[in-house]
């Protein structure tokens, strides 16, 4: 258990085991935790069912502005369109400035927390006292979400989800808005041949290191 309130920054790509991976990450040390795709989820499908253009940066930053809490917990957004809008609206700047206080003040809890996304750790929480960026080759990831869809009885082809994995990875790490990638003090970890439990047990490592 950490002595003291921590802030533990996890990003990387789209089916890296991010979120899995934070959250246990959080209820081993005690930490509240936010995943922040979701906001990008809420503002897209918010876009969508408004009518509002999810390329028109100043619309979608304005429907951005309004989110409220409430709509984080919307059935429908870890859909695999839900993340399709989510990154195509993540990539405009009105979009992610208006979402920056609300990840910063979250984070800055008294207790602690642990966020996911993809710029934790190099714009919304820079001095985070752990960083780890998470990883796994795109046709594992591809692999380990056709799994999940399949298991819960969508089916759908490994081919459809590596180009689907492929095209979000190029989206996030060639936008020029706070760009996916490593921050320079972040962990590597890299989960292609490890299931859940080591990678689980692999950051725990990295963690009590950097903290001990
Ligand atoms: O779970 P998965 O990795 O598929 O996606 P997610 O974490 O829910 O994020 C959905 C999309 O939101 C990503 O592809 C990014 O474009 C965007 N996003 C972002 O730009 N910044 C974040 N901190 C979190 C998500």
């Amino acid at each position: 258990m950490a002595d003291r309130p921590l802030t533990i920054a996890i990003d990387g790509p789209a089916a890296a085991g991010k979120g899995t991976l934070a959250k246990r990450v959080s209820q081993h040390y005690g930490l509240a935790y936010l995943d922040t795709g979701l906001l990008y989820r809420a503002v897209g499908r918010l876009a969508a069912e408004s009518g509002v253009d999810l390329d028109d940066p100043e619309a979608t930053g304005a429907i951005a502005a309004r989110l409220d809490t409430a709509d984080l917990t919307e059935t429908g957004l870890r859909g695999r369109e839900a993340g399709e809008r989510a990154s195509r609206v993540a990539v405009h700047p009105p979009v992610r400035e208006a979402l920056i206080a609300f990840q910063r003040s979250f984070a800055s809890q008294p207790g602690g927390a642990v966020l996911d996304g993809r710029d934790i750790g190099t714009v919304i929480c820079p001095d985070a006292e752990v960083k780890i960026f998470v990883t796994a080759s795109p046709e594992v990831r591809a692999r380990r979400r056709t799994d999940e869809l399949n298991a819960k009885g969508r089916s759908v082809a490994y081919e459809t989800i590596l180009a689907e994995v492929r095209d979000r990875d190029a989206r996030d790490a060639g936008r020029s808005a706070a760009p996916l990638r490593p921050a320079q003090d972040a962990l590597l970890l890299d989960t292609s041949e490890m299931d859940i439990e080591t990678a689980f047990r692999a950051a725990c490592d990295l963690i009590d290191r950097a903290t001990s």
